[in-house]
């Protein structure tokens, strides 16, 4: 959450910072601002809401070629002007941006800052106002950043500048996420290679605890001790047409019509050269030795984890636990003798997997992440890493991060599975071609799916998605999709579990979405879904074809059983992106939230 840059260079820095803030707004959209610096010192724009409202007030009329810039998800002080970045020193000489949180800031300030006027009520402004203490005592700036980052208990990405240095950015990171992006006489930051590919591909990776000097021709990292690291850039392979809307309204839904064709990379990606689904030996090896799986995730992702579940269980028969990461490090069930554990996250930077990752990494154990960025936190921290292949999601709901989740999922299950003599002709790579093309039939008929949201969802408070066996965690995944964009309340049931109490909600013309593209548990779904009529229910039955069905119901192309879930959620993901429509709300920047969840 937070997202911040900064430049040095030649060029006009408002405009580089303001458009690489518009690439990080996914990570947090509450307030912006931008410092940028020249021969008349820091002129600092400041704005509650979104960077269209930050532009609205910076001055076109300065000209500066040095700057650094931030996007806010609040996590200390209310979402406000006054707590937006960047903060400054009482004296005005140093300016921050910072992404994190300090875990000890009440404590600092107690202990070092008697007396000083703080003028927000953020963490942040804590380290500006350490770094300029340290300097009136008789530091050098970059010894009183290092001083302060000493002190400092928590997660930051942090640039800041120093009125008096004309040439110089000072930047640091540990555990929030931060690249320096390099150029030809020039240099920048990033939380994300995203925001200056208007500039450059070429990208320094950094670790935490390091500290970096960056001028617009040299950048120097240090450890906290002053020991100089040599490391060189690295290519950024991403390609700018994949971060733009083109001519879609939104993010969400370009990346919902962008699923079939991600299905079709992740094939490609995981074959090798005669065709077989390949994956790195050490990870299967790692997962065989292992007795039990530990699938940790959050949110959406923990969605895909429980469908992963099933796919490992049934394909390599291993037994397979799924937690919600932010729960699990409170509560660690008894653990088998020999675990591996397995992270699911889009991003591979959220902060409640990661510390999950850092527990149990120091418990001995070894780690897989599944993510969808390559060189993220929990790529690098973890032993192994597969990658999703679905290229940048940018709205804040996740769609196509979630089938790839699933895909990955269902090739790691059989390619193990093979490994260990079961399941040697399920064939993967052209059922997944089946879903790829199923998802392209979905995908065009989206009028359908628009008239569902208007009939069902246009005035309703609230929704429920019920399903069994596999539909129900599809179930779950769908009610979360609609409450975080369109702000209906939305539960998904078990179908069993509803007359255990929750039926007792429903009222004439309750909405509710029931899946039914299970053999096994079709007539008993259907059962359900009468019960709830009885009692006044407005239901909508999504079945698959070849199931028999009775009454009406949106019908599914055929795909194999155990692969309903990459097809059954693209209906909920159109009803949900159509109902947000619908309702007048903001589909890709859904309030409160942000995209990368950096914050425990
Ligand atoms: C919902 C959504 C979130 C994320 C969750 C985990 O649409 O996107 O629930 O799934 O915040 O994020 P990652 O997968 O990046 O770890």
């Amino acid at each position: 959450m937070c997202g911040i840059v900064g430049y040095i260079g030649h060029q006009d820095a408002k405009d580089i910072l303001l458009k690489g803030l518009e690439k990080l707004e996914y990570r947090g959209y509450d307030s912006a601002g931008i410092a940028v610096m020249n021969e008349n010192g820091v002129h600092v724009f400041k704005e509650k809401g979104r960077i269209a409202d930050l532009r609205e007030v910076v001055d076109s009329n300065v000209d500066a070629t040095k700057g650094i810039g931030h996007t806010r998800w609040a996590t200390h002080g209310e979402p406000s002007c006054k707590n937006a970045h960047p903060h400054q020193s009482a004296n005005k000489r140093f300016t921050i941006v910072h992404n994190g949180v300090i875990e000890n800031y009440e404590q600092l300030k107690k202990e070092y800052l008697e007396g000083v006027e703080l003028m927000s009520d953020t963490d942040t402004e804590i380290i500006v106002q350490l770094v300029s203490k340290f300097v009136e005592e008789g530091l050098s700036v970059e010894a009183a950043f290092a001083k302060t980052l000493a002190l400092l208990h928590g997660s930051y990405a942090i640039g800041l500048l120093d009125e008096q240095d004309a040439e110089t950015i000072y930047v640091a990171k540990n555990k929030s996420p931060l690249l320096v992006g390099v150029g030809l006489g020039f240099n920048v930051i990033a939380s994300d290679a995203m925001a200056m590919l208007q500039v450059t591909d070429q990208f320094v990776e950094l670790m935490d605890k390091e500290m970096v000097i960056v001028t617009k021709d040299a950048i120097t990292i240090k450890e906290l001790d002053g020991t100089v690291v040599e490391r060189e850039p690295y290519t950024a392979e991403l390609d700018a047409s994949d971060i733009e809307k083109g001519t879609y309204p939104h993010y969400m839904l370009k990346e919902i019509d962008e699923q079939p064709l991600v299905m079709r990379k992740i094939i490609q990606n995981y074959q090798d050269e005669s065709g077989d689904l390949a994956i790195d030996p050490t990870i299967i090896d790692a997962i065989n030795e292992a007795d039990r799986l530990y699938i940790i995730a959050c949110g959406t992702s923990y969605h895909a984890g429980l469908v992963g579940k099933q796919m490992i269980e049934k394909m390599a028969k291993i037994p397979v636990e799924v937690h919600v990461a932010s729960e699990f490090g409170y509560n660690m069930p008894l653990l088998s003798e020999k675990p591996l554990f397995i992270f699911i996250s889009q991003s591979g930077e959220t902060a409640d997997s990661r510390a999950v990752l850092v527990q149990i990494k120091e418990m001995g154990y070894k780690a897989l992440t599944l993510t969808n960025v390559p060189g993220s936190t929990l790529s690098r921290e973890a032993d192994y890493t597969l990658l999703l292949h679905a290229g940048p999601e940018i709205a804040v709901a996740s769609t196509k991060a979630y089938t790839a989740q699933m895909a990955v999922l269902t090739i790691l299950a059989s390619v193990v599975g093979k490994s260990k003599g079961h399941l040697a002709d399920f064939p993967v790579v052209k059922e997944l071609g089946i879903i790829a093309n199923a998802m392209e039939t979905l995908c065009d008929d989206k009028d359908r799916f628009e008239m569902i949201a208007r009939e069902y969802l246009s005035v309703t408070r609230n929704c429920f998605f019920i399903g069994r066996s596999l539909d129900y965690f599809v179930c779950l995944e769908g009610a979360l999709k609609l409450k975080e964009i369109s702000y209906i309340q939305a539960e998904g049931f078990a179908g069993g579990e509803l007359k255990h109490g929750t039926i007792a909600l429903i009222e004439e013309g309750t909405p509710v979405i029931a899946l039914a593209t299970q053999e096994d548990v079709n007539l008993s779904i259907r059962g359900n879904v009468k019960e709830v009529a009885a009692r006044g229910a407005h239901p909508c039955i999504i079945s698959m074809e070849g199931l028999e069905q009775e009454g009406d119901a949106y019908v599914l192309p055929e795909v194999n059983p155990m692969l309903t879930p990459l097809i059954s959620v693209v209906p909920l993901q159109l009803i949900s992106y159509y109902a947000s429509l619908h309702r007048g709300c903001d589909v890709d920047k859904p309030r409160n939230l942000a995209k990368s969840v950096t914050v425990e």
